[in-house]
């Protein structure tokens, strides 16, 4: 018994990673790609780069970020050239306890 649960841990580390991750893969990387591939919309790095330093703190990062993605609007957005150059971005009716788990993966997604 004890060497299933190891066993589940280990493997969960390594392929499943997290579960924003699973999320925000199913979810958001259709337009927002992690690389410069897709240019429909601003790729994650530029917005985590974008958040970060508005909201150094994760916590701030992650209430600020999912609220705007609950409810995208012009007035609150940070990316205003984001805005002009893809439009804005649709709203898609997730909960806000799923976009607090994206917006935790984004802040500490590395390269
Ligand atoms: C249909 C395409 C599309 C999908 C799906 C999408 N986005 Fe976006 N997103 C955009 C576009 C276009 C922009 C740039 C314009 C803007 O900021 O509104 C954007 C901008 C953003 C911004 C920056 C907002 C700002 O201006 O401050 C955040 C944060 C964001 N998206 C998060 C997400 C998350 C999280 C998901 C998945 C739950 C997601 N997006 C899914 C198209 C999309």
């Amino acid at each position: 018994m004890k060497i299933k649960l190891l066993i589940l841990i280990i493997s969960s580390n390594l392929y499943a990673s997290s579960y924003g991750e699973l999320l925000f893969n199913g979810n958001c990387v259709t337009c927002h790609s992690t690389n410069e591939l897709n240019k429909s919309a601003p790729t994650i790095k530029e917005i985590q780069n974008i958040y970060k330093s508005a909201f150094p703190e994760k916590k701030d990062f992650i209430f600020y970020m999912s609220n705007w993605v609950l409810n995208p609007n012009k007035e609150m957005g940070l990316m205003d050239d984001s805005i002009k150059k893809y439009k804005l971005m649709p709203m898609l009716g997730y909960d806000r306890e799923t976009l607090e788990e994206i917006s935790a993966y984004l802040y500490d997604l590395k390269e």
